[in-house]
């Protein structure tokens, strides 16, 4: 082939993270440690324990759960036929199978959320067996294809909380409000606001619905497409509408406090009280129901500030009915879920990041006998705890300190001939540009000294 005609080569694809997805880099990832973290100490404080759970299930359970008319359910969930088949037809035709050939047992979902897990494995392992209450908590990447936005992304994390037995007492659904206030407190999280609201039972709750769909027919044509479409399929939501237009109509509904059955009122009475008697301030919101169809009584959402329309940093209620649907015995249960994303974004915005995480020490060493040192001082300092950047190659001695700097290292450590010959290593404090010589010993006791005074 002459020159002329050989073929452009082609570039290749530049890869690129799918939209709605996102990485998340140092440092910002310290913060994501220190809210974890947080959640571990504050939560096992309340006799919580960790879960940890699959990424994806089946999809009937987030059907059943969730709610096959649900948004999350029929237009968001990321679902795949999982059969044994399926992937040996693919790898043979390189073709993906229609959906009409899939088998339904076998298609499979990322989860978008946790709850319906938690109640899979306490069914799954018998946990009603346990001592109860059981108190668990969970953390990890959700999926949902929804609109990417500022606080909304296909893959997301949820920092999850389930209490699953014992009784249905208003203390159960204070108690974990509690935790979660306490936990936004420890973080500094700013403009913290928590709505509350009982949604009924499923004694009280369809008949409310009934009136409530047959208000909003008699105002029907003064409703955008979405409510008019709610008003057959959960007029609930159309509670939950926040169009301009919509509003005055939606305020003259009728309100549920004023048609649950005395069981409801009773509880909801007895949650608020317990709110009260923590210290927990809330706001009543009639309006609040929850996207998820497996709530029954309290529910709850918490606003915080710098998130703009996507302001929920966290969502929760009681599910009493769900163990049951799922095949499982009769269980009370309530919980919520944090979205850590939005918990960074507001922390961020109110200027709450980590601190970056520079080095401790950066070993400038010269000469084949220094680096047997230094990889010495290096294993024997970090395992002391501090963070050690030991350079693969020697280096200049100028570049060594220009890099430690760039590093954001708090001392360079300089190991040459000299100072292996008498032992006595030199220490430089990289923002003052002091110097002073330690044995190993000594070292470690100025280091740790150091950090003592200024964590
Ligand atoms: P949820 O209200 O659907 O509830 O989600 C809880 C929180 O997850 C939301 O308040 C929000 O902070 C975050 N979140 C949801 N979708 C996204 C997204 N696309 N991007 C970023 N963050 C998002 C539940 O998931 C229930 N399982 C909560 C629960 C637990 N109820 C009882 N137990």
């Amino acid at each position: 082939m002459s020159e002329g005609t050989a073929k452009k080569e082609e570039k290749p694809r530049k890869f690129q993270a799918i939209r709605g997805t996102r990485d998340l880099l140092p440092p910002e990832t310290a913060l994501w440690n220190r809210v974890e973290q947080t959640a571990h100490q504050v939560f096992a404080s309340y006799g919580f324990g960790e879960i940890r759970l699959p990424i994806f299930e089946a999809t009937d359970l987030f059907a059943r759960s969730i709610g096959a008319e649900t948004d999350v359910v029929s237009k968001e969930m990321y679902t795949f036929d999982g059969s044994a088949e399926f992937y040996a037809r693919f790898r043979e035709k390189r073709v993906v199978g229609t959906l009409s050939e899939m088998l339904p047992e076998e298609v499979i979902s990322l989860r978008p959320e946790a709850t319906a897990s938690v109640c899979r494995s306490y069914i799954e392992h018998n946990m009603q067996q346990w001592p109860q209450p059981v108190k668990l908590y969970t953390f990890g990447p959700m999926f949902r294809r929804e609109r990417p936005q500022k606080g909304r992304y296909r893959q997301f994390y949820q920092i999850d909380a389930e209490v699953l037995g014992g009784s249905d007492a208003p203390g159960i659904d204070a108690e974990l409000i509690e935790m979660v206030m306490t936990f936004f407190e420890r973080l500094g999280l700013e403009g913290v606001e928590l709505d509350i609201n009982c949604i009924g039972d499923k004694k009280c709750r369809p008949k409310y619905v009934e009136l409530l769909r047959a208000e909003l027919r008699k105002v029907k044509d003064k409703l955008g497409p979405d409510s008019q479409r709610r008003i057959e399929t959960n007029p609930l939501r159309v509670l939950d509408s926040k169009l301009e237009n919509e509003q005055k109509l939606i305020e003259g509904m009728p309100h549920i406090a004023d048609h649950l059955c005395e069981e409801c009122a009773e509880n909801y009475r007895g949650v608020k009280k317990e709110l009260e008697l923590r210290g927990v301030k809330y706001r009543e919101n009639w309006r609040l129901v929850r996207g998820l169809d497996y709530y029954s009584r309290t529910t709850f959402e918490i606003t915080a500030k710098g998130l703009g329309s996507q302001n929920a940093v966290c969502g929760g209620g009681r599910y009493d009915g769900l163990m049951e649907l799922l095949g499982g015995p009769p269980t009370r249960a309530t919980g919520f879920a944090i979205g850590e994303d939005r918990l960074i974004l507001s922390l961020q915005e109110a200027g709450k990041t980590a601190a970056p995480q520079g080095r401790d020490v950066y070993i400038a060493w010269m000469g084949e006998k220094a680096y047997a040192t230094a990889i010495d001082a290096a294993k024997n300092l970090r395992a002391a705890g501090f963070s050690v950047e030991l350079p693969p190659v020697e280096q200049k001695f100028g570049k060594a300190l220009g890099q430690a700097d760039k590093l954001g290292a708090r001392y360079a450590l300089i190991l040459g001939d000299n100072e292996v010959a008498s032992g006595e290593w030199t220490l430089k404090t990289l923002a003052s540009g002091e110097q002073a010589k330690f044995t190993e010993a000594s070292l470690l006791e100025f280091l740790r000294k150091g950090k003592m005074g200024s964590s």
